[in-house]
């Protein structure tokens, strides 16, 4: 095919493909992944060989036709903002390309804009890669993180039990014995005795200490009585501990929720009390849990300095933190998204952080699959 016409607003266009370009062509034909020429109205100009085998189309019927019909009715939509934005810029985004045969393909396309065609024919340029591999390497990494994380929490459950068992037991005891001790000494008075009371009083700072850890490591009143109750302790223990003041509302939640989600909530709860009180500088916190629909959200902010999620300190000097990674792993494991909104204070009134998660629930939930 050496042209192709497109009729649009104003008459008829005239796209040739130029005789000079074969040695683009012949690259770009040896190429593994699709490359496309578009107008502006999607029409394709030129595609290769590879674009065709993907589409599973024969490629005289790929030319020419509009390139929505090789995407999915869900992506189709989207598409035009990416052109738009392509004739300025550039730019990338994942797709399922509609092929054929009604099979879709999980694909990448970057977009770009090559050349002016009149005033208002912008060419753009496509590449499409193939994301099946990729996307497969995504899932089993995940499933391999969730299986981690699994381990952990066993070991993490098992450890709390032996700590609640065994050394608060213990400690316990040796409360008691020391008590004894400090009223057999009161006889004889002096400093035995001072030493005897401050032996039981740091003695009743372990059993409290050893208990915080325990509960941490896996809060049994999670297990007995569900998430509202284990947000509420876990809350209250915050602010008391940190003097920030925290504000709960989670009156929706009356029934329990299966055991996986109020796990993830909890979790998600725990990592971002743990970066307010070690990042954010706060005053003040708010967590709210609510259940819209089938869903149910989370919703941590604090009113502290904020951050760049895209460009925070731990990510410049290599050192990922784990916190919010493993927050968003494990909402996206559960069905569900978390989003991360901070605004970095610089004079500005409303800075802080949102953690937000959604996870879907029952029904909803086997629907909605892994959003990424
Ligand atoms: N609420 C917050 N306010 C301000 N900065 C935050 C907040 N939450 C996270 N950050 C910033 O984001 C970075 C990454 O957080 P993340 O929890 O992933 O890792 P970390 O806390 O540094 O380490 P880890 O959680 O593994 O102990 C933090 O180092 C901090 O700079
Ligand atoms: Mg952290």
């Amino acid at each position: 095919m050496d042209a192709v016409v497109t009729a649009g607003k104003g008459g008829l266009q005239v796209f040739t493909l130029e005789g000079a370009e074969h040695a683009y062509r012949v690259l770009i034909e040896s190429m593994n992944e699709g490359a496309l020429t578009l107008t502006t109205d999607k029409t394709i100009l030129y595609a290769n060989q590879c674009f065709a085998r993907m589409v599973k189309c024969p490629l005289e019927q790929v030319t020419g036709s509009s390139f929505h019909r090789f995407l999915s009715a869900a992506d189709r939509a989207m598409l035009r903002p990416w052109v738009k934005r392509a004739a300025k810029v550039g730019s990338k985004t994942q797709v399922q390309l509609q092929a054929g045969d009604g099979s879709q393909l999980p694909v990448q396309i970057s977009l770009r804009s090559l050349a002016r065609k009149g005033a208002n024919h912008t060419i753009i340029g496509m590449v499409v890669t193939d994301m099946t591999a990729a996307r497969r390497t995504e899932e089993l990494l995940r499933t391999l993180t969730h299986r981690v994380v699994q381990a952990q929490e066993a070991e993490r459950r098992r450890v709390a039990l032996e700590l609640h068992d065994h050394i608060t037991q213990l400690v316990c005891a040796s409360l008691v014995r020391s008590q004894t001790l400090a009223n057999q000494l009161s006889a004889h008075g002096g400093c035995l005795q001072q030493e005897a009371i401050t032996l039981r009083e740091m003695l009743g700072q372990t059993a409290e200490e050893v208990e915080r850890i325990s509960r941490g490591l896996r809060p049994s009143v999670l297990d007995e009585l569900g998430l509202a109750a284990v947000l509420r302790d876990t809350t209250k223990e915050f602010a008391a501990r940190t003097g920030v003041t925290l504000k709960l509302t989670c009156g929706e939640l009356t029934a329990r929720l299966p055991a996986d989600t109020e796990l993830t909530l909890y979790r998600i709860l725990q990592e971002a009390l743990k970066n307010v009180e070690q990042h954010a500088r706060a005053r003040h916190v708010t967590v709210q849990l609510t259940k819209p629909d089938s869903v149910v959200q989370l919703v941590i902010h604090d009113d502290g300095i904020g951050f760049d999620p895209e460009h925070h300190p731990a990510r410049r000097k290599g050192r990922g933190g784990l916190g919010l990674l493993s927050m968003r792993e494990r909402a996206i494991y559960s069905g569900g998204a978390l989003k991360v909104k901070s605004v970095c204070r610089a004079g500005l009134a409303k800075a802080g952080t949102a953690i937000e998660v959604r996870i879907p629930l029952g029904k909803a939930r086997a629907e909605g699959g892994v959003e990424h």
